[in-house]
């Protein structure tokens, strides 16, 4: 069950943050997918991050000041709409449970907005995010204009709410850090479901299919993202979601596949023989992806900058790119270089909380930001080698990329995604026991 309390705290905190104005923050909308179908519903993470409230047609409205005030706008009751769409709140009962200070119609928002803005200093929101609000939080401010000779100004200041949301969302609180855990356990089996079902002739959109599976019965109704279900040369393709070739012995298979939980991401890659077991080459390139995740991760504590665990990884992969004859020269020179960006092409992780990729800056000025308690981020090296000739012909085809869901603590770090199998060995012997 949700904490409730959980979101009126998160409210006073961003309103006292604010100090005078008004926020108006509103939730996603849905969106037609073809005909009368429609996408499945995501809320808006920063409006689901202040009120735990999953209904569309929502607005959260926050009036900071001596009596800070959190009100919000939802869609009426409605007995013949909720026979065909189900429950919904409605502002007396939304306003009960999820503890606003007041709740109205959603049809009330532009007048009730006209009296709220007024002599409010300042008007945050998310700016830009969406040309319709945009627009229509300008007519509200000019209609407040228009009242300038009953003595009310409008506010002259606009600010991005984001600002403040995202600094608050990058550190995750206990509520948080309870959720994603639990998120990434699920995916984790998930992995491990994979690995036992994973064999030569079955179709990669199968293995897919018990990824979901596996979510979908935990209650994680959706992957956070689009799973990368890609064997052999296919894991070559960073952002492969085909998912429809069949599946090769002696090839590799690399899943790319997290639920979404309670709102929050997981978000997890592991690589395996289709057959059970690592060739000597590719257990030689997995070892040093391994070897660079791990040092990776090791660099993940607090203090350290955001980008150590990158450099840590790079100096490992580096020397194993020499060791294996695909770049040249010394480790630094390669890093100078770049060289190694001919098979390890992307950034050793990402911030990840409501979104995959989640908010929050990398850099303080022009500096990495540190690492803080609270933080969560993935580690996720990888080697991809394309068929070339300057590259031994026994590695061409190999992608290879290990994921894992990282919280900073005081101490240094809490890998959240610890259940899905990693070494050689693990993966060997849960193949083994399919
Ligand atoms: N699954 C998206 C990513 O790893 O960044
Ligand atoms: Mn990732
Ligand atoms: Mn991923």
């Amino acid at each position: 069950m949700p904490d409730f309390s959980t979101y009126p705290q998160r409210r006073a905190r961003l309103l006292d943050q604010m100090q005078r104005g008004i926020a108006v923050l509103p939730t996603a909308p849905e969106k037609v997918r073809n005909g009368d179908a429609h996408y499945d519903y995501r809320h808006d993470s920063d409006f689901y991050y202040l009120t735990g409230f999953a209904e569309p047609d929502a607005v959260l409205v926050l009036v900071a000041g001596e009596q800070p005030q959190s009100i919000l706008f939802c869609r009426e009751k409605n007995p013949e709409r909720e026979i065909w769409d189900g429950f919904r709140y409605g502002p007396d009962a939304a306003c009960e449970k999820f503890g606003f200070d007041a709740a109205h119609a959603i049809a009330q928002l532009d007048e009730k907005l006209i009296e709220l803005m007024g002599n409010q200093p300042t008007l945050f929101y998310p700016v830009g995010a969406n040309a319709d609000w945009d627009a229509r939080l300008f007519r509200v401010r000019e209609a407040v204009k228009e009242k300038a000779r009953s003595g009310i100004r409008a506010p002259n200041e606009i600010r991005d709410v984001r600002e403040l949301l995202n600094e608050m969302r990058l550190i995750k609180d206990a509520h948080e850090q309870d959720i994603m855990r639990r998120a990434a356990r699920v995916s984790c089996g998930a992995h491990r479901r994979a690995m036992q079902f994973a064999r030569p002739g079955r179709f990669e959109y199968e293995v897919e299919a018990e990824l979901l599976h596996e979510f979908c019965r935990h209650g994680a109704r959706h992957a956070a993202y689009t799973s990368i279900v890609a064997g052999g040369a296919n894991a070559c393709t960073l952002h492969y979601v085909g998912n429809n070739a069949r599946l090769l012995d002696g090839d590799l298979l690399l899943i790319d596949a997290g639920c979404e939980l309670e709102g929050y991401a997981s978000d997890i890659t592991r690589t395996f023989p289709v057959n059970g077991k690592f060739s000597s080459a590719q257990k030689e390139v997995y070892e040093l992806v391994l070897a660079a995740q791990m040092a990776a991760i090791a660099a993940a504590r607090p203090g350290n900058s955001w980008n150590a665990p990158h450099e840590a990884a790079l100096r490992v992969l580096a020397q194993g790119f020499i060791d294996l004859r695909l770049c040249q020269g010394s480790v630094d020179a390669v890093l100078e270089s770049e060289s190694y960006k001919q098979f390890y092409m992307h950034r050793t992780g990402h911030w990840l909380g409501m979104d995959v990729h989640d908010v929050g800056e990398y850099k303080t000025g022009d500096q990495w930001r540190p690492l803080q308690p609270g933080m969560i981020l993935t580690v996720e090296p990888g080697c991809y080698i394309r068929p070339s000739d300057r590259v031994p012909r026994e590695l061409w085809n190999i992608g290879i990329r290990i994921e894992d869901d990282v919280l900073i603590t005081p101490q240094g770090n809490e890998v959240l995604t610890v259940d899905a199998p990693k070494t050689v060995n693990e993966i060997e012997e849960v193949m083994r026991h399919a």
